[in-house]
């Protein structure tokens, strides 16, 4: 069965609490949960993982590519904008994958409209607050022949 990997950075165990008229109401947890029905419904196996550290997260990219996972998609959170590291481990692994951001990036703080990511993903979603993942889980799920 193919697998999907959600990747969820710094600071995203707090959805529902963090910010929420930014981020929103909507807890990490919901998001999992809707999400792994999206996939059981698909029959693709689903992981997802929160990490506030950067080599963790390097760590599970790693991983990903020994498991055989298929697509991944992915919330860098504040590394998006920082992480050399992220993008070497997603560019070394060759799955594809979707980045993800609550907020609209672009509509924000300079320094948030770059990613370090972006040029090399398949697609981005930003500003669509927690349907994005679902937005993003569909479209990967489809591309994995789901
Ligand atoms: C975010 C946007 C980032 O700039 C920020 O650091 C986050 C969340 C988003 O989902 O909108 O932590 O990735």
């Amino acid at each position: 069965m193919p697998k999907l990997l959600v990747l969820h950075g710094p600071n995203l165990s707090r959805l529902g609490q963090r910010e929420p008229e930014r981020y929103g109401q909507t807890t990490l947890a919901a998001i999992n949960q809707r999400l792994q029905r999206l996939c059981e419904a698909a029959e693709i196996d689903f992981e997802a993982v929160q990490s506030n550290h950067e080599g963790e997260l390097i760590d599970y990219i790693h991983a990903a590519a020994d498991e055989g996972v298929g697509y991944i998609v992915i919330n860098p959170a504040a590394l998006t904008h920082t992480s050399i590291g992220l993008r070497d481990a997603l560019l070394a692994v060759q799955i594809p994958f979707i980045e993800v951001h609550l907020s609209n990036i672009h509509a924000r703080e300079s320094f948030r409209q770059r990613s370090y990511l972006a040029d090399v993903a398949q697609g981005v979603v930003s500003g669509l607050g927690a349907e994005g993942y679902e937005l993003a889980a569909r479209a990967a799920i489809r591309r994995m022949g789901g």
